[in-house]
């Protein structure tokens, strides 16, 4: 059963970081684009979000409790584990509270009477930008204590 759940570990967060990935590289492509057409592409973000990101986070998360729990009953949870946990376990809550939902938000935007974009446009952007940051990067912290931590 170990090894299911480990298998929903990995898979979690290769879903959650490749999707926050795929996000960053979508956005600054379609920062060249007509409104129209950026717009668009904020809906196909808001999908990766909504249907990578979000399960991915959690699927990490709760397969991490999981095979976390013989170590925590033990009082026994090594340094580089405790830091992937806590990373982990904050960035999900950033990327499942504030950078899936901001997303949702931005897919469904669109242009103005005059064809540009709609006012909340950049306020929604900077917050899914900062959001987005804190969260994939306390992912990789989570990642880099795991591989480089352990040594
Ligand atoms: C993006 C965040 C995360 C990444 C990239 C990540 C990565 C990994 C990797 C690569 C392993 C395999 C380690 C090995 O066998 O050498 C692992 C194992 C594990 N992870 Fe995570 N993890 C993350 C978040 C979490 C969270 C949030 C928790 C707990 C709440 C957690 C708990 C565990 C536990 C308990 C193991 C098993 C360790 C063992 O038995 O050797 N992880 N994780």
């Amino acid at each position: 059963m170990r090894g299911v759940w480990m298998l929903v570990h990995v898979l979690g967060f290769t879903l959650w970081l490749g999707g926050g990935i795929a996000t960053m590289v979508a956005g600054v492509t379609a920062k060249r684009m007509a409104p129209a057409e950026r717009l668009a592409g904020y809906k196909l973000i808001g999908a990766v979000q909504r249907l990578l990101v979000a399960p991915g986070a959690l699927a990490v998360v709760l397969s991490g409790l999981i095979l976390g729990t013989p170590y925590m009953k033990q009082g026994d949870v090594p340094g580089w584990m405790g830091l992937m946990m806590a990373a982990g376990i904050l960035g999900a809550i950033g990327a499942v509270a504030i950078s899936v939902p901001t997303a949702a938000k931005l897919a469904r935007l669109e242009p103005d009477a005059r064809g540009e974009l709609p006012e909340a446009f950049q306020g929604l952007r900077k917050r899914q930008i900062l959001a987005a940051t804190i969260a994939g990067a306390l992912g990789l912290v989570a990642m880099g204590a795991v591989t480089l931590g352990k040594w």
